[in-house]
C-alpha cells in the first residue's frame, strides 16, 4: 500500500458456492480520489463493495483502508434502497442517524451535531426538503440525503453503489457533480460503482472496470482501450465512440454473454 492511498485492495477473491465472482482483483485509490467501479450487471461490483466494507468475508486477499480511518470511518451508500412513503422520517433525521453508527445506546445530539447535520444538509443541497419525509422525495433528492448520511462523520472513503441507477439524466448529472465537489471540498476518496461510464468520464480521476471476475484499473483513457479490456474480457471487444458515448461491444459473444444479454434488453447492443 502506498502512503497516500486510501483503499489498498490486494489479491481478492470471492466465491459463492464454489462458484469464483471476484478471481484476483487489485487495485488502490488514492487519498481524495475520485473512482468509477465499471462493471456489466453480475460482474461484482456490489460484491466487491461489500468485501471492502468487510460484510463478506473473501476466500484469500487483503482490504486495506487507510490507516486510522476505521471500518466504522467508511462512509456507504447501498444499492436501490426503497423507502417506505410513511416512514415517519424527515431528511433531517436521516442525516443525523449517520451519526449514532459508533455510539451506543440512545441518542443524544449535542449542539455540534445538529450544527453538522445542519452543514451536511446545506452542503448536498438538501435544505429545502430538510424536514420532509424521505420516503416522499423525488429519487434524486433521497439520494442527496443518503450522501449526507453517509458523510456526515467525514469518512476518509465513500463507497456508494449504483447512485445514479434509476437516475433521470439532469439528476445524474447533478449527483455526479456534487460527488466530485464535496470529494475534493471534503478530502474523501470515492468509490462510486455504476453499469454505464458515461455519465462519469469526464469528470472521475480513476477507473476500476470489472469483468470476467477481474479488474483493471488506472485513468480512463488507459483503460477504456480496445487491446485492455479485450484482454481483461478474455475474447476481443471493441470500444467505440458513437453520438458522444464510449460503448463496450463484443464482436462475437460468447454464449454465456449472449444469455446475459438477453436477459438485460437494455445492453442488448454493449458490454456493459
Ligand atoms: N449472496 C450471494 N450468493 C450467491 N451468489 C451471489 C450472491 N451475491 C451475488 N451473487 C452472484 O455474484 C455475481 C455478482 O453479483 P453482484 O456483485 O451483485 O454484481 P453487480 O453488483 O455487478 O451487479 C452474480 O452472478 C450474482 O448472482
Ligand atoms: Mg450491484
Amino acid at each position: 500500500m502506498t502512503d497516500t492511498a486510501a483503499l489498498s485492495v490486494h489479491g481478492l477473491r470471492v466465491s459463492f458456492s464454489g462458484r469464483p465472482v471476484l478471481k484476483d482483483v487489485q487495485f488502490e485509490v488514492a487519498a481524495g480520489e475520485f473512482c468509477a467501479l465499471i462493471g456489466a450487471n453480475g460482474s461484482g461490483k456490489t460484491t466487491l463493495l461489500k468485501a471492502i466494507l468487510g460484510l463478506l468475508r473473501p476466500q484469500s486477499g487483503e482490504v486495506r483502508i487507510e490507516p486510522g480511518a476505521a471500518g466504522a470511518r467508511i462512509g456507504y451508500v447501498p444499492q436501490k434502497i426503497s423507502i417506505d412513503p410513511y416512514l415517519p422520517l424527515r431528511s433531517r433525521d436521516v442525516v443525523a442517524l449517520g451519526l449514532d453508527g459508533a455510539r451506543w445506546g440512545w441518542p443524544r445530539r449535542s449542539r455540534a451535531d445538529d450544527a453538522r447535520v445542519q452543514e451536511m444538509l446545506e452542503a448536498v443541497g438538501a435544505i429545502e426538503f430538510a424536514e420532509r419525509r424521505v420516503g416522499q422525495l423525488s429519487g434524486g433528492q433521497q439520494q442527496r440525503v443518503l450522501i449526507a448520511h453517509a458523510l456526515v462523520r467525514r469518512p476518509r472513503l465513500l463507497l456508494l453503489d449504483e447512485p445514479l441507477a434509476n437516475l433521470d439524466v439532469r439528476s445524474t448529472a447533478e449527483i455526479v457533480a456534487l460527488l466530485r465537489r464535496l470529494s475534493a471540498q471534503y478530502r474523501t476518496a470515492v468509490l462510486l460503482s455504476a453499469h454505464d461510464m458515461n455519465p462519469l468520464l469526464a469528470v472521475i480521476d480513476r477507473i476500476v472496470y470489472l469483468a470476467s471476475c477481474c479488474a483493471v484499473s488506472g485513468k480512463a483513457d488507459e483503460v477504456i482501450r480496445t487491446e485492455v479490456l479485450s484482454r481483461l474480457y478474455g475474447y476481443h471487444v471493441d470500444v467505440v465512440r458513437v453520438h458522444g458515448r464510449v460503448v463496450v461491444i463484443a464482436a462475437h459473444e460468447p454464449e454465456e454473454i449472449r444469455a446475459a444479454l438477453a436477459r438485460d434488453p437494455v445492453h442488448t447492443a454493449q458490454v456493459p
